[in-house]
């Protein structure tokens, strides 16, 4: 049976297929090192497994969640906002939990664009910001990120014929996969824009807890009247080891938190009530200090990998935050060609650049996601493959 057009003209989900290519060259025997995909190796956050063990034996979680999410969940978030980026949210009307941000990044499309709107995606980016509006019908703008511009879109440039037809605005810093951060100034010129021309800023923050040198990631709420125009999406995925547990919230403008709950009231009845109990445990006790031992853990790992890439060639610029490293691909290779080397080589999978968007290519990234020793064995392996390869 013939499936939909919108599921027809998908490409394949990029780590499914990066997933698909490792299992096939394990089940040949080979023994692949998978720096390619983006989920934290180590435990969740101790508080959430606790707390899920107890509140689960409360029958009261068993049944439907409430719509917004439960009111402790709510303040959690709200507290969390408070005391991390110095950002007051109303519980009541600022705050819905979800089930991932990634069901937040479809739905908020779902909840704004129509045919004919355009959407502006930057470009290299997660995939799921461009599938989402071709889902309905809108029209991707992309919006490049390059290197010359610390990876920020030039809003300044963008024609006003563009700005007038737009309805959503993804930004997503720490950026995945670059590694960029968002100044403050950056943030200022993105509210004002949207304000200006009414376009929905969507801030997708999943990296906010990460930071290296002493680097902490800012809300796109803290600019005053942001949050008139902005959503942002915070969840306990990348901060807690909690990918698994598909938690998270959208938070700030109003209309919007409304218009997601309104789509969402049709699609999901929100996250397990037990999984928000347990996430409210994790953000009401000392979540700095589990964040703190995280960092210090990809931090390590980072200096490694720097170490390593700068002494091959292809450093490009070192990252703030998140844990992935955007480098070259060595010279005279594309994206394809450079994570097929690695891949037939090195036994390293990595991520093709090209893979985000068209202005990826040229890079590779590369994901800090595994223990010490396993990323210093990859990065000789890549040191190695390379220098045969030059010595050939
Ligand atoms: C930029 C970005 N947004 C969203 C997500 C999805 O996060 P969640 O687990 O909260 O759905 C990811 C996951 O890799 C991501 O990199």
């Amino acid at each position: 049976m013939q499936t939909a057009a919108r599921v027809t003209h998908l490409p394949p989900y990029l780590f499914l297929s990066l997933d698909q290519m490792v299992q096939r060259e394990r089940a040949r025997g080979r023994d692949i090192i998978n720096l390619g995909i983006g989920d934290p190796d180590m435990p969740s956050a101790p508080d959430a497994v606790i707390a899920l063990q107890q509140t689960v034996n409360d029958p009261e979680t068993h049944r439907y969640p409430e719509a917004l999410g439960s009111k402790r969940f709510r303040k959690a978030i709200t507290d969390r906002y408070h005391a991390r980026f110095g950002v007051d949210l109303d519980p009541e009307t600022q705050v819905i939990s979800l089930i991932g941000s990634k069901e937040g990044i479809a739905h908020l499309t779902w909840a704004y664009a129509e045919p004919g709107d355009l959407v502006l995606v930057p470009d290299p980016a997660y995939p799921v910001y461009r599938a989402q509006a071709e889902f309905t019908g809108a029209t991707v703008y992309p919006l490049p990120l390059l290197p010359e511009n610390h990876f920020l879109p030039n809003l300044g440039t963008l024609d006003p014929s563009i700005l007038v037809r737009s309805k959503l605005l993804w930004l997503n810093y720490p950026n995945n996969p670059t590694g960029a951060v968002a100044p403050r100034a950056f943030y200022e010129e993105a509210v004002s824009l949207c304000r200006q021309y009414d376009i929905l800023l969507c801030s997708d923050l999943a990296y906010a807890d990460i930071g290296f040198g002493g680097y902490r990631p800012e809300s796109v709420l803290s600019i005053p009247g942001a949050d008139e125009v902005a959503i942002e999406l915070y969840s306990l995925s990348k901060s807690f080891n909690m990918t698994g547990w598909r938690i998270a919230a959208a938070v700030g403008m109003r209309s919007a938190v409304l218009a997601l709950g309104q789509v969402k009231s049709y699609l999901d009845s929100g996250p397990f009530t037990a999984i928000q109990n347990a996430a409210v445990a994790v953000l009401d006790t000392e979540p700095d200090a589990f964040i703190r031992g995280l960092n210090t853990i990809y931090e390590k790992r980072l200096n490694l990998a720097l170490r390593e890439i700068r002494a091959m060639g292809l450093l490009g610029e070192v990252p703030r935050s998140t844990f992935y490293v955007w480098f070259r691909t060595p010279p005279g290779m594309s994206s394809a060609a450079a994570a097929s080397f690695f891949v037939q080589a090195a036994g390293v999978a990595l991520t093709p650049g090209s893979a985000y968007g068209v202005y990826g290519e040229g890079w590779l990234r590369l994901s800090l996601t595994v223990p010490f020793v396993t990323l210093e064995d990859a990065l000789m392996r890549m040191r190695q493959a390379l220098s045969h390869r030059d010595n050939r």
